[in-house]
């Protein structure tokens, strides 16, 4: 089998062909970064007008790059939610129209079972059942995953998702749109131990919780504390803000590792791409014996690549949509059920 998918559900216009024997053929990627830029974060209705311009010519060069051709395909897979509704639209609506004049199934896929199933496009993929850790811009949870779409719920942030609090505390500091890999950058110039920033809810009492809304306000307080927020000063204020986020996540994930028994750590979304995370992770996992996966680092940020890999394994199993053009801005992980034929 082997199908196109289509993602758009927030600031990344992609399309990329997967096929079940020969594995990614293609995959293309438009970043609307820079439309954003100037207004500091994501326009939704920049964004879906963007979406509508680029999607169709990422489609054609995914197929040309995967020399294939309409007839060669048996599914088109799109992402049907969480995220922005006008911008999940455009795709939902380009992917559905296209499986219909191919006559061919369309399925609506959830983004974070795309994020969570990004590590199987890998040569040592992980087995089930594992642990995962989804940290992005809009979330933050801790996944038991026991099979492709059996996802239990262990515990989720009560407020900023951690990919937001590097967003907002990079915004204080001054740092261009998108903030966190360029707080990531700044934070490598940074001196150890000149700020302390708090670590919330990492004992026992707070469980699998996280919580990040805190951590912007602490840090608003350190910048304004000092008369002038030299390069210096901000590095060492990164560092600090990385590290407390980073080792909050570390407890948490080794937490549920312990809790569940797994011995397998999934590492998925945006700030998977984090090199402190990473490092610290493998550090607590090499102590615990546990292994830790993570995707490449350009499928940690959304791409279609994840999203192909969650429709192939729903596709193939004989699950799809009707002709309904799906979109939901809201769509609870929990709520998803294994690949069942239709
Ligand atoms: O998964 P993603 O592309 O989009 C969502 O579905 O949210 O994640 C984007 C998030 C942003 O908050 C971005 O700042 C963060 O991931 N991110 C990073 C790094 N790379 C991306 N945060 C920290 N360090 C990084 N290297
Ligand atoms: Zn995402």
């Amino acid at each position: 089998m082997r199908i196109l998918a289509i993602e758009s559900s927030c600031d990344e216009s992609a399309a990329a062909v997967l096929d079940q024997q020969a594995g990614l053929l293609a995959h293309e990627l438009f970043s609307q970064v820079d439309l954003h830029r100037i207004y500091g974060g994501v326009v939704p209705e920049l964004a879906s007008r963007d979406h509508v311009q680029r999607l169709l010519p990422l489609v054609e060069r995914a197929l040309e790059v995967a020399a294939t051709s309409p007839a060669q395909l048996q599914g088109v897979a799109y992402t049907a939610g969480p995220g922005l509704i006008g911008a999940l639209l455009t795709g939902a609506a380009l992917a559905r129209s296209l499986a219909y004049a191919w006559g061919v199934p369309a399925i609506g896929v959830h983004h974070l079972e795309g994020h969570l199933l990004a590590p199987l496009l890998e040569p040592d993929p992980p087995a089930f059942p594992h642990v995962a850790l989804l940290v992005s811009g809009g979330h933050t949870m801790l996944v038991e995953a026991t099979g492709i779409g059996a996802y239990h719920l262990l515990g989720e942030t009560r407020d900023d998702a951690a990919g937001e609090a590097f967003d907002k505390s990079a915004k204080l500091l001054g740092l261009p749109y998108p903030g966190g890999p360029q707080l990531a950058r700044l934070a490598t110039a940074g001196r150890p131990g000149r700020y302390s920033f708090p670590r919330p809810m990492l004992d026992r009492s707070g469980g699998l919780e996280f919580s990040f809304s805190g951590l912007k306000t602490a840090v608003l307080h350190a910048v304004r504390a000092v008369a002038d927020l030299t390069p210096h000063a901000a590095a060492d204020i990164a560092l600090e803000l990385q590290s407390a986020i980073v080792e909050t996540l570390v407890v948490k994930a080794m937490r549920a590792l312990e809790q569940t028994g797994h011995q397998t750590l999934v590492v998925a979304g945006g700030v998977g791409a984090n090199q402190a995370l990473r490092a610290a992770l493998d550090a607590a996992a090499r102590q615990c014996g546990v292994r830790v996966y993570y995707p490449r680092l350009e499928f940690c940020t959304d791409n279609a690549a994840m999203i192909a890999v969650a429709g192939l394994a729903r596709l193939a199993a004989g699950e799809h949509d009707d002709l309904a053009i799906r979109a939901r801005a809201q769509w609870p992980l929990a709520s998803l059920r294994c690949p069942t034929p239709h």
